[in-house]
């Protein structure tokens, strides 16, 4: 079978839905274009034979469940930690794999692990949940063995794009959305994605490369991410960030522009791709 690679400039939207394989998700969610996102980030992933991972903020077990099964290594081993108890209940009902263990841990400015212990640090859409990065960059890299790896995702939500006939008002409801601070979260950076070269490489304890991924749809249906987006920002009203005529005329403007065949969505996703600078201040690779 041929292999697949997203179109240059469309990413993997450009393509048939039909051709996509059917996209199995250890959690049960089915987004494909998120799917699609996660292969790639995985793909950045390079674990040394015996390694150990650490997936920062592993939510539901999805990213390291996946890395997991892709490493046919026994002496391997995958941690994940992550804030909400509920998240980490069901990433350990979720897997029989004796290699992985998830934990509850709500990090605040240190990680609960000795130096050096992980060879992979690797953490998506996590990061903007700390208040001072600056001071807990050092920690990531505390726990990585000196040239660890660390593989660091974010989206950044102000570069999130929707068609619609009214630009202020999708400018209104995507800004509302970018500034949200969910209950869960300490803090929020919408610009997080573009940031993560600054805290990281800026840091001088990582040396790396930040690549890119922009997200596309051009269906405004189920089962990709714009779609089910849209239908988040609902949740924007009932906290009176956006008002229901706003959310009324933005989602009619998309209803109108996909029966138009005129539908697009995207966003940026950034991923640093780096490693820790060794213990003798030589710099290692990507
Ligand atoms: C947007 S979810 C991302 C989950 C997962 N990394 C993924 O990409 O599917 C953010 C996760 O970070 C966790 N989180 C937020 N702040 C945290 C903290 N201070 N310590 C540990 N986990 C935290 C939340 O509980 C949530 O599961």
């Amino acid at each position: 079978m041929p292999r697949r690679t997203p179109h240059p400039i469309l990413g993997w939207s450009a393509f048939p839905k039909a051709i996509f394989p059917a996209y199995p998700s250890p959690t049960g969610v089915r987004v494909l274009d998120v799917e699609q996102h996660r292969d790639w980030y995985l793909s950045q992933v390079q674990a040394p034979v015996g390694g150990a991972v650490l997936d920062l903020g592993c939510g539901k077990g999805a990213d390291l469940l996946a890395l997991a099964a892709r490493i046919d290594d026994p002496r391997a081993s995958f941690v994940g930690i992550d804030a909400s108890p509920d998240h980490v209940r069901e990433a350990q009902v979720a897997t029989t794999d004796s290699r992985v263990s998830f934990g509850h841990s709500k990090v605040g400015s240190t990680l609960d692990f000795d130096d050096g212990v992980f060879d992979v640090l690797m953490t998506q859409e996590v990061l903007e949940c700390f208040p001072d990065l600056d001071a807990f960059v050092p920690e990531l890299a505390r726990v990585l063995r000196p040239e660890g790896q660390i593989v660091a995702s974010h989206y950044d939500w102000d570069t999130q794009a929707f068609t619609g006939s009214d630009r202020d008002r999708t400018r209104r409801v995507l800004r509302a959305w970018a500034e949200w601070e969910q209950s869960w979260m300490d803090h929020t950076d919408p610009w997080m994605g573009r940031r993560l070269w600054g805290y990281l490489q800026g840091s001088g304890l990582f040396e790396g490369e930040v690549r890119v991924r922009v997200m596309t749809n051009t269906e405004f249906s189920e089962p990709w991410h714009g779609y089910r987006m849209a239908h988040w920002f609902r949740g924007l009203v009932k906290r009176g960030m956006v008002s229901e005529a706003d959310y009324e005329g933005f989602m009619s403007d998309l209803e109108e522009a996909s029966a138009a065949g005129r539908y697009f969505w995207s966003v940026n996703r950034y991923v640093y791709v780096g490693r820790r600078v060794a213990a003798d201040g030589q710099r290692g690779r990507p």
